[in-house]
């Protein structure tokens, strides 16, 4: 699809589907627009209109906002969250007033010189409200990009960001330029959502690789992640012939916390002292089966579980609460015994109650 037909297609939505109600779309003067963009930053649409619309009240002009203090301008923006922007937007209201006689910079790169506008900010203060031709490149409209044109790698790299500015440069039409960047935004933020697009509706359908490649799930990448420390722990899984195997409550605080888990060590030595102290099992020797993986936000879990074969059920020691004989089998779960298990822990004892030391390991 030629860019014009891309803007043609956005436009033509946006006539039926867009949103034309908003309160900084009636007069938009480069102060309106700026004020909405910096306000609509980190907050919902829902949430702004009535601070937009109370702020304007009270500062209807550059003038008056750099005017009042800085106190009252915090005061119109309690509830908004990131105070930094009312304190940036303050800043830049004396900059406008004092040194461009309350004019907006007519190009991307001088409003880039005021606290708090970044490109995309300038540029939509530049498209919706001077009449000037900017592409934007906020987060609906990258993601309406990334996906429509399978653009591969996260998109805040500064190589990806780069193209994608190329990409939105070359998508913005020569006139009607402001209708289409609000319509941008709108089809990022009500068709092309994060999850769950709404593509049947949508008017880039039929131009879009993502679509096409079946890919919307998996664009635009996410931020690519640190690789995980890895720990490695040992877990005794410790049985009887009467089938019941020793499980041990965890500490409210912490992973797993109150699940029941096997007991867990650092190695295998301190395994077979735990064996010996407590009478558990008669051999020094205790089956090691192959590691299993247990991945989580912060760091992966290497697991080395052991079997011990313990001549009987004994309650020596047991603090009450802290220790359980967990009967194997898949009755269990109907039992008493209807405990929680972390996902590794369950799939161990379903491998004990078959015999089976690794899935795919014949026993
Ligand atoms: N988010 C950022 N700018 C917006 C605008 N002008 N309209 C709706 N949502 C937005
Ligand atoms: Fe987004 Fe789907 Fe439209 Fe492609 S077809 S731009 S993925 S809503």
């Amino acid at each position: 699809m030629p860019s014009s037909s891309f803007a043609d297609s956005v436009l033509h939505w946006f006539s039926r589907s867009g949103r034309h109600h908003l309160p900084w779309q009636e007069n938009p003067t480069p102060y309106r627009v700026w004020v909405s963009e910096i306000m609509l930053q980190q907050t919902q649409v829902s949430t702004v209109i009535s601070y937009f619309q109370r702020f304007m009240a009270r500062f209807p002009d550059v003038y008056a906002l750099a005017a009042a203090p800085l106190d009252e301008v915090l005061h119109h923006w309690t509830g908004l969250g990131y105070y930094a922007r009312a304190r940036n937007l303050h800043r830049s209201a004396i900059i406008v007033s004092t040194q461009f006689q309350g004019a907006f910079p007519g190009n991307v790169e001088r409003l880039c010189e005021l606290p708090g506008i970044g490109r995309s900010t300038a540029g939509a203060i530049l498209a919706l409200g001077s009449g000037v031709r900017a592409p934007i490149l906020d987060g609906n409209v990258k993601r309406v990009l990334c996906r429509y044109h399978a653009i591969e790698g996260w998109p805040d790299l500064p190589a990806v960001q780069k193209s994608l500015w190329v990409i939105a440069e070359e998508a913005t039409p020569f006139s009607d330029f402001a209708r289409y960047t609000q319509a941008m935004m709108d089809l990022g933020a009500t068709v092309c959502t994060r999850s769950k697009p709404a593509c049947l509706l949508c008017p880039l359908q039929t131009g879009c690789q993502a679509h096409a490649a079946g890919r919307v799930g998996e664009l635009p990448h996410r931020k690519p992640r640190k690789t995980l420390p890895r720990r490695t722990i040992c877990m005794l899984m410790c049985r009887t012939a009467s089938g019941h195997v020793l499980l041990e409550k965890r500490p409210a605080a912490g992973i797993w916390g109150g699940l029941w888990s096997f007991p867990e060590f650092a190695n295998v030595v301190a395994a077979q002292q735990f064996c010996h102290a407590r009478r558990l099992g008669s051999s020094t020797t205790l089956e090691s089966w192959p590691v299993v993986q247990h991945t989580f936000s912060h760091f992966h879990l290497e697991i080395t579980p052991l079997v011990a074969d313990a001549a009987q059920m004994t309650d020596t020691v047991m603090e009450a609460g802290r220790w359980l004989w967990y009967p194997l089998g898949p009755v269990s779960v109907t039992q008493t015994t209807a405990v929680g298990l972390a996902a590794p822990v369950r799939d161990l004892l379903q491998r004990l109650a078959t015999g089976i030391a690794a899935p795919g390991t014949p026993s």
